[in-house]
């Protein structure tokens, strides 16, 4: 097959292991493309995205970004906070008022779950969710797979481990579905209180020492804790938490193996890992920003094709 199953990109769970390795695929591709010295191609000539964004992102926005400029699309960026939102106008009624200006594509991060899901039964374009709330981040989860594949030659068999803030994490529930996909084991690990109690129901284990779970995985993704998702005190100080969950350069070269550190972005230096952690030969934290780019590009390309066909 060399189409998704889906119109649009709401979430990683609505994915078969098909589709995600079609985006890998097309992405080895793009990857090849962007180190090249001419790095743009003409497969989005003609299509317009729109880069809708309710919430704040770096890596995220100016992945997407980059990625329509290389496949020669044009672009538009809107940003909520300087919007009418903030004069009260609606998403469906911000998002109509762009797409009156012939928009195909949209992609967009909201912090509400559901969002994009939204959209995509109420509006005529394809949609790509760029993080809703604490629910979903595939194209995280698509980017954090496919440096583990890059890394390791496969992601079958691998032993994965999320540690931190679970409970307020997107790019942990996305990378749960994405892993069990393509038959990797995966854990969770954090104080209890940061972990959901139906994790579990997911097939995922649980383990709240940090150590025991360093000591089980072959890669330790590491999450920032939310404190702007948090409501209530979760743990009784972060100095605690960094004592507890925290991973520097000594417990790593504790471990009788050389496991290897991810981490979304952006990093809490000092809080869940040192510098000297972040920085390291075992981390592959800036791979998984470049392989964003090709990743981002595989995904609009193709939905646009679907555009076409449909
Ligand atoms: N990983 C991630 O979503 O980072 P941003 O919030 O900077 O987009």
């Amino acid at each position: 097959m060399n189409q998704l199953s889906v119109d649009h990109l709401l979430g990683i769970k609505d994915l078969n292991e098909n589709d995600i390795h079609l985006i890998f695929k097309t992405a080895d591709n793009f990857k090849d493309v962007i180190n090249r010295p001419i790095k743009k191609v003409p497969s989005l000539r003609d299509i317009t995205v729109a880069n809708l964004f309710f919430e704040n992102s770096t890596r995220t926005k100016l992945s997407f970004e980059i990625a329509e400029k290389r496949l020669s699309a044009d672009i538009l960026n809107f940003a909520a906070s300087s919007s009418s939102v903030t004069k009260g106008e609606t998403l469906i009624d911000t998002v109509n008022n762009i797409l009156a200006m012939k928009v195909d594509m949209v992609v967009m991060r909201h912090p509400n779950p559901g969002a994009a899901v939204f959209l995509s039964k109420n509006i005529n374009a394809k949609i790509i969710n760029a993080g809703d709330g604490a629910h979903e981040h595939p194209s995280q989860a698509l980017l954090d797979a496919y440096s583990i594949r890059e890394k390791y030659g496969e992601v079958a068999g691998k032993k994965v481990v999320i540690v931190g803030d679970i409970l307020h994490s997107r790019v942990a529930l996305s990378n749960i579905f994405c892993l069990q996909k393509l038959g990797a084991e995966v854990m969770v690990c954090g104080p209890t209180t940061l972990i959901p109690k139906y994790i579990a129901a997911l097939g995922v284990k649980v383990e709240n020492n940090l150590i025991k779970a360093l000591q089980w995985c072959d890669i330790a993704n590491m999450l920032r804790i939310q404190l702007e998702r948090q409501d209530i005190k979760y743990f009784p100080s972060l100095r605690e938490y960094i004592m507890l969950y925290g991973v520097n350069k000594k417990i790593l070269d504790s471990l009788d193996k050389e496991i290897t550190i991810m981490h979304p972005g952006p990093i809490n230096r000092g809080v869940e890992i040192t510098s000297d952690v972040a920085d390291s030969g075992q981390s592959i934290i800036l791979n998984q920003v470049e392989n964003g780019v090709a990743i981002r590009m595989a995904i609009l390309y193709l939905l646009a094709g679907k555009i076409i066909t449909n």
